[in-house]
């Protein structure tokens, strides 16, 4: 099969990935925030309590947490795809390998809500020692991503 790609939507596809990198990060920024509030519910009594519980912090965040998921997992191999587009190759390098890990971090991460819902607190101390690992690898990959962009453009 013999697939052309316009060279306008070859280049302008590379910045599709960043952006979306840049939103993912904002939602993983509110995910820890419901996170903390579901925790805070958890260890509130009385009044407090009842107040908390009515923000449904564990929903919203098991919502937030799916999407991210999703998006994390689609984001990473169509980072892979476009870069394989635009140079056929991959760059095994910072980026691409602290990439891989985080996909696979926040599937772990996920898998774990099950547990975390029947009350497990190995499973709650796990899920944040992950995501606490997840969120610095991405604060790494947004000054890396941020270097490719720059590569990219410069090359325009
Ligand atoms: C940036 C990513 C994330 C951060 C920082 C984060 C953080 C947290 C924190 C702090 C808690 C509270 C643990 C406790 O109660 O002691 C929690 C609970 C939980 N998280 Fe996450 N999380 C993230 C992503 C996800 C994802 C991707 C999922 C699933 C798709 C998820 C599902 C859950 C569930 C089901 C709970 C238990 C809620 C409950 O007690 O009902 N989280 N998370
Ligand atoms: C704000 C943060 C980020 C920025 C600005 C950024 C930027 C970039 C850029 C410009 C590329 C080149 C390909 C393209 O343009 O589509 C790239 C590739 C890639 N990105 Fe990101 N990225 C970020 C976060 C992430 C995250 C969080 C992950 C993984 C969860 C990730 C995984 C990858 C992978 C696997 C590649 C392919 C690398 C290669 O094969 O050489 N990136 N990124």
């Amino acid at each position: 099969m013999n697939l052309t790609i316009p060279e306008s939507v070859k280049v302008w596809s590379q910045f599709l990935h960043p952006t979306i990198m840049w939103v993912i990060l904002a939602l993983s920024i509110y995910a820890l925030y419901l996170g903390i509030q579901v925790q805070r519910t958890r260890y509130a009594d009385g009044d407090i309590k009842k107040e908390l519980i009515k923000g449904r912090y564990n929903v919203k965040h098991y919502q937030i947490g799916s999407v991210l998921l999703g998006l994390m997992v689609v984001g990473a191999i169509g980072g892979m795809a476009v870069t394989y587009i635009n140079n056929g190759k991959l760059f095994v390098g910072p980026h691409l390998l602290a990439g891989l890990g985080m996909t696979a971090l926040i599937a772990m991460s996920a898998s774990l809500s099950p547990f975390m819902q029947k009350g497990q607190n190995w499973a709650r101390f796990t899920h944040i020692a992950l995501n606490v690992v997840l969120l610095g690898l991405f604060g790494w990959q947004a000054v890396t991503g941020v270097e490719i962009v720059q590569r990219i453009v410069s090359k325009m």
